[in-house]
């Protein structure tokens, strides 16, 4: 292997995670206040994961049964790779194991969903004020019953609209309950949903919508972010018009008032048409259904949702989930990964916003089957801002709900590192027993920044590692059983076989880098890419074989180490797709945006090592002289801007290059092939670029000097 699984995402860390010597053993469950650790040694670790792996279909089938089944399953697993069947014969419903089973258990009464939304005035500082804002923020709980009822509710609409099993339903939605109340309602009548995070752009939700097929979209007026309005309704309005052009039709929209003000909403009634869709107010429909609908009896194997996720050819791809394995798995890594506990007065916080896997799996799945209360947040860390810079919103929603377990991304944890270690020093955040951190490789500066400031020394940090399409954690420290050391994931989750290989197969000695994959099927695992056969196949079970039987096994796409004690060290990805934020962006969605506006010939993408977001997104862009011409337009900052905003209208925010650099063409191999590793290197080389330079880069002396080596 060369050094083509180094991407540059993990080059600010390498010498620190290289050097990473320290080691922070699990402590005692009783001085957390834990009546105990679900699993409490590391021997117990071991063998539980020995069993998992030698009789895997003996572990899951206990394992299985931790969930309310309507039929029995007649078989663990059927396993023609990449092929799984989980449970096979299973019958049963992921709403009722999130929420019916509770109520008829006697669990009604119990706190489900504390939902916060964003206040939406700035904080006072006057010393009257008794309130740390001007408006107290917005707090609802919702019982299990609540939930059943509002479930119920949404569920009965949605047939109304015609909404039959195995229809996928689309849910572009604020971080409001109603959004757990769609998605649960989906569940309740087996329909799919697939959720679309609200920070992308009408582009996005008609693109996942004639791929998935979806007919019904569930949104509302807007939502509130860092005090200002998100246009969810405008923009799903432009996406109709989008999908009108394409031919598909969109039969229906239900759309939650949130903000109230009908920013977007105009004059919006309930039965009002945009081309062929209705439109369908939430209070006019689901306030007025029955609340009695009976859980939908779902095969195994029938489709729970499908979510988006970018990859490193073509547009975003639809990874599917089923409903009893990846059930069994969140139950099962949630319980084990936070040591939830029901009644043991834990409240769990993930800041992920549903829109990503984080949010299916850890706010809600995950957590509502353990019966633990989830919390839910709508809004940023830094609104209300503070005088001084920052915010300290996180660290006042621990303090007031009393936060027993917290779970954010390493992006955050360097952005409060940032605005200062006085914030979280103000509250009181004694209530916190474990952290984690998802979404990109963890800085050990970040790790002991979190472990000292907001876990106060006491609390263990689980760094998780997975996918969207792992359904769920798949190495990840055991919080009462696992040392851990700053930088590392540690060890492979109960029933998951994860490996460090060559692209042969072998496995690699001790802090040699390799490719990550895992050998057995597990239930979490995504059972397609919807609609592509091909993708599911080539992107993940194509690259890494069992030498010796030639069976495919499952690769992640990202490069990994394991240590001396068989850590793993989760490199980066070694594919073309950058974590930016934490958010998964394929440099092909950026370049397609950018080829999209008129003045640009070609455009390559890459990934350069940033401070806070792990990697920042540096597009080099060659013009057509002949548009610039004719349009008296230059390379200039002007057409930056506009570049930037295009990609913005076309992907999301979170797309935006951070960096626009034009160049007279763009470096290519003999075989046409854009050197990307030569890009990159010119872009991470670069401490600052001066974002009025209008200089052209010029590549075609070192092009010639890297053709070799690419
Ligand atoms: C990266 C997010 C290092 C990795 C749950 C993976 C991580 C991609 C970690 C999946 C971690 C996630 N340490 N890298 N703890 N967690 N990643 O699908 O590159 O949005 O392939 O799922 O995030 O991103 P996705």
């Amino acid at each position: 292997m060369g050094a083509g699984w180094y991407t540059p995402g993990m080059s600010q860390n390498i010498e620190s995670v290289l050097n990473e010597t320290r080691k922070f053993p699990p402590v005692p469950a009783a001085s957390l206040g834990f009546a105990r650790w679900h699993i409490g040694s590391e021997e117990e670790y071991r063998a539980l994961h020995a069993r998992s792996i030698a009789d895997p279909e003996g572990f899951w089938r206990e394992e299985a049964k931790r969930l309310a089944w309507f039929r029995p399953f007649d078989r663990v697993l059927e396993w023609s790779a990449p092929d799984a069947k989980w449970f096979v014969g299973g019958k049963l419903n992921a709403c009722y194991n999130c929420v019916d089973r509770h109520v008829q258990a006697g669990f009604g009464e119990c706190e489900a969903i504390i939902w916060e939304g964003e206040p939406v005035s700035p904080r006072t500082n006057h010393p009257s004020s008794t309130s740390r804002y001007a408006s107290e923020p917005e707090i609802r709980r919702l019982t299990y019953r609540d939930l059943l009822v509002q479930t119920s509710k949404a569920a009965n609409a949605l047939k109304a609209l015609g909404v039959k099993k195995g229809d996928v339903v689309t849910i572009y939605m604020p971080m409001v309950p109603e959004l757990a109340v769609a998605i649960l309602a989906c569940a309740r009548i087996g329909a799919a949903h697939s959720v679309i995070f609200g920070g992308f752009a009408p582009t996005a939700i008609s693109e996942r919508m004639i791929d998935a097929g979806s007919r019904v979209i569930v949104t509302a007026d807007g939502g509130y972010r860092r005090g200002e309005v998100v246009p969810l309704l405008r923009n799903v309005e432009e996406a109709l018009g989008l999908l009108r052009n394409h031919g598909h039709v969109v039969e229906h929209a239900l759309v939650l008032r949130r903000v109230g003000h009908e920013v977007a909403a105009g004059a919006m009634k309930t039965g009002d048409k945009r081309g062929e869709t209705v439109m369908h107010w939430w209070h006019d429909t689901v306030d007025r259904a029955s609340d009695a609908c009976p859980c939908a009896e779902m095969d195994s194997e029938d489709m729970l949702f499908l979510l988006y996720t970018s990859g490193s050819t073509g547009k975003p791809k639809g990874i599917l989930h089923t409903t009893g394995g990846y059930l069994t798995f969140v139950q099962m890594t949630a319980r084990l990964s936070f040591n939830l506990m029901p009644d043991a007065g834990q409240v769990f916080w993930c800041s992920a916003d549903i829109g990503w896997v984080t949010g299916h799996s850890y706010v809600l799945y995950g957590i509502l089957m353990n019966r633990v209360p989830t919390l839910m947040y709508e809004g940023a860390p830094n609104f209300p801002a503070l005088p001084g810079g920052g915010g300290d919103r996180f660290w006042s929603i621990i303090a007031r709900h009393r936060v027993t377990q917290f779970y954010t991304a390493p992006t955050a944890i360097r952005t409060f590192m940032k605005w200062g270690d006085h914030l979280p020093a103000a509250h009181d955040l004694s209530s916190l027993k474990v952290l984690g951190t998802v979404g990109e490789p963890i800085n050990p500066e970040a790790w002991i920044w979190y472990h000292e400031h907001i876990g106060r020394k006491r609390c263990p940090i689980v760094d998780t590692y997975w996918q969207t399409e792992t359904g769920g954690h798949i190495v990840t420290p055991l919080p009462g059983a696992i040392a851990t050391k700053p930088g590392s994931c540690t060890l492979p989750m109960l029933g998951v076989d994860a490996v460090v290989v060559n692209e042969a197969g072998q496995e690699l000695g001790p802090n040699q880098g390799g490719l990550f994959a895992i050998r057995k099927p597990w239930p979490g695992m995504l059972r397609g890419v919807y609609g592509n056969r091909e993708r599911f196949v080539s992107n993940y079970w194509s690259r890494l074989k069992d030498p010796k039987t030639g069976e495919p096994w499952y690769f992640s796409a990202d490069g990994a180490r394991r240590d001396e004690d068989g850590y793993f060290w989760v490199m980066g990805r070694v594919d073309d797709v950058i974590k930016v934020s934490g958010h998964l962006l394929g440099t092909m969605e950026v370049e397609s945006a950018l080829v999209s506006h008129p003045a640009v010939a070609e455009a390559a993408v890459v990934g350069v090592p940033h401070e806070i977001k792990g990697n920042a997104i540096c597009a080099f862009v060659s013009l057509k002289t002949h548009w610039l011409k004719a349009n008296n337009r230059h390379p200039d900052e002007l057409l930056r801007k506009e570049l930037t905003s295009h990609v913005a209208k076309e992907v999301g925010a979170l797309a935006k290059p951070d960096q626009i650099r034009f160049a007279d063409g763009l470096p290519k191999t003999r075989s046409g092939k854009i050197m990307r590793r030569l890009l990159r290197d010119v872009a991470a080389g670069v401490e600052k670029i001066t974002q009025d330079t209008t200089t052209l880069e010029d590549f075609s002396v070192v092009a010639k000097l890297r053709e070799n080596e690419e």
